[in-house]
């Protein structure tokens, strides 16, 4: 990379490339912010549905944005926009699941991807709404698991931060499981059921490659990454 540019306009030349520097080449604010967000989107990361509940109320969403933040307690943490839905349901039933989905299902990523309009919120029982049609069942938290998910973790919210556009949830993982087509054992229950140790893991613990679905000698199903899609998120 030629150069740094820093929010402040400072900047660190690369001597050894002899590279122009970002303050020689004339650039306009636009640039800057592509080379801004090019740079950002280039951070890999997953590609996650997170499914939310607050009484009757239940939402699927699409996210990014996610990772283990501690062992002991084990936490995850998500952020999210400070308007979704999810955001709302989460805050209000203090629960939540992440999905992890198998390489092949990228419609339903692109499915719940789009903000739900208050007219259209899934109600149990109402039968519409924005989850219709698709296969969903229960952690054992209660919030919404996709039954094609090939693994699940299973949350309570431990503490939410406010990051201005977006705020951080981090959850206490309180289960994990796989779906119903994606394998794994334990996880989802139908509308009732246990939550259930085991399903989507790697290797064993901490450590290790891994991730896929770990039942019997069935070759693992690759876990769907944002890699995968020609999708871009923030920046
Ligand atoms: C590839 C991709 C990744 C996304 N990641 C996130 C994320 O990590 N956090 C977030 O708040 N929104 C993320 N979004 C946007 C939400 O999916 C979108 O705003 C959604 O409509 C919000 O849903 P809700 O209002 O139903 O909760 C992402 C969108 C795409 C296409």
């Amino acid at each position: 990379m030629p150069g740094w540019a820093s929010s402040t306009g400072a900047v660190v030349p690369d001597e050894a490339s002899r590279a122009p520097s970002v303050a020689e080449v004339p650039s306009t604010e636009a640039d800057d912010d592509r080379r801004w967000r090019r740079v950002l989107w280039s951070l890999p990361s997953g590609l996650y549905i997170v499914g939310s509940r607050a009484g009757q109320r239940r939402n699927l969403m699409t996210a990014s944005w996610v990772v283990q933040v501690a062992t002991s307690p084990r936490q995850v943490g998500v952020s999210l926009e400070r308007a979704s839905l999810t955001l709302e349901l989460i805050r209000a039933g203090g629960i939540f699941t992440l999905n992890l989905l198998p390489v092949d299902e990228r419609a339903l990523v692109r499915r719940f991807a789009k903000p739900v309009p208050a007219g259209d919120i899934h109600v149990d029982g109402e039968g519409a709404g924005s989850m219709a049609g698709v296969r969903v069942l229960a952690a054992g938290s209660g919030a919404p698991v996709l039954a094609a998910a090939i693994g699940v973790i299973d949350c309570q919210v431990a503490r939410i931060v406010d990051l201005g556009s977006h705020c951080f949830v981090v959850g206490r993982v309180v289960g994990v499981g796989g779906g119903e087509d994606g394998g794994g054992e334990g996880g989802g229950r139908g509308e009732g059921g246990g939550g259930g140790e085991g399903g989507g893991g790697g290797e064993g613990g901490g450590r290790g490659e891994g991730g896929g679905s770990g039942r019997g000698t069935a070759p693992p199903m690759r876990i769907l990454a944002m890699g995968d899609t020609r999708m871009h998120y923030g920046g």
